[in-house]
């Protein structure tokens, strides 16, 4: 890849939010999740930790899903225009038929700040969200689940695991991955007042 193709290939991500029912094979959910970890993380922690559910078990999340929606509408009714409402409602009803959720966890010691331990799980997300993209993947990070972060812990069942019952496991996000089943437009990109050249 050239520096031309580098730069193109961050521009085209886009969140995807409708998927085809076609299942991508798991080694490429494999793959995926071997770019991801290829992000750097403070002290080398590698403090990621990844669910990844699909099946019948993608099926059952549905229900938080809709759930996590309740937490947000009223913000999101404020600020979209109808149409755009009415289909990111239906998306968070179906998660636009994606056949995989990743669900992001940062594992935080005190070894560790923990701003930088959160960022370095951030790194590994967006490595996996361009990993979609080369793969001919889409995906969509989700902040919602945050709106029912303890229910989501229960239902993954990670509150058994030592260190989320040492209070050290966090869930940061989901991310929705399939096939695109949509080309949506690229959303706008400011430059003015994010960057201070001293
Ligand atoms: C941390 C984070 C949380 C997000 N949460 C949601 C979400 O809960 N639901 C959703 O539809 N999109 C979510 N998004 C996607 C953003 O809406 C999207 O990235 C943004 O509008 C820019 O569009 P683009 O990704 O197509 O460039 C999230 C993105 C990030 C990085």
């Amino acid at each position: 890849m050239n520096k031309e193709e580098f730069y193109k290939l961050l521009e085209q991500r886009r969140s995807i939010r409708k998927f085809k029912k076609e299942v991508p094979p798991k080694k490429v959910i494999e793959r995926i999740l071997g770019g991801a970890i290829q992000a750097p993380s403070g002290k080398n922690r590698q403090n990621w930790r990844f669910v990844v559910v699909s099946g019948e078990k993608r099926d059952q999340y549905l229900k938080y899903s809709q759930k996590s929606w309740l937490g947000i509408k009223d913000i999101l009714q404020k600020r979209l225009k109808p149409s755009l409402y009415d289909f990111t409602e239906r998306f968070f009803y179906t998660l636009g038929d994606a056949p995989y959720i990743i669900f992001a966890y940062s594992h935080n010691t005190p070894d560790e700040r923990y701003h930088t331990s959160i960022g370095s799980v951030y790194m590994a997300v967006e490595n996996l969200n361009l990993a979609c993209l080369v793969e001919g993947l889409g995906c969509c990070t989700m902040g919602a689940p945050l709106e029912i972060k303890e229910e989501v812990d229960q239902f993954l069942g990670v509150t058994a695991w030592p260190e989320y019952q040492a209070g050290e496991l966090e869930l940061l996000c989901a991310i929705v991955i399939g096939y695109p089943d949509h080309e949506p437009p690229k959303a706008p990109r400011q430059m003015e007042g994010r960057i201070h050249w001293l």
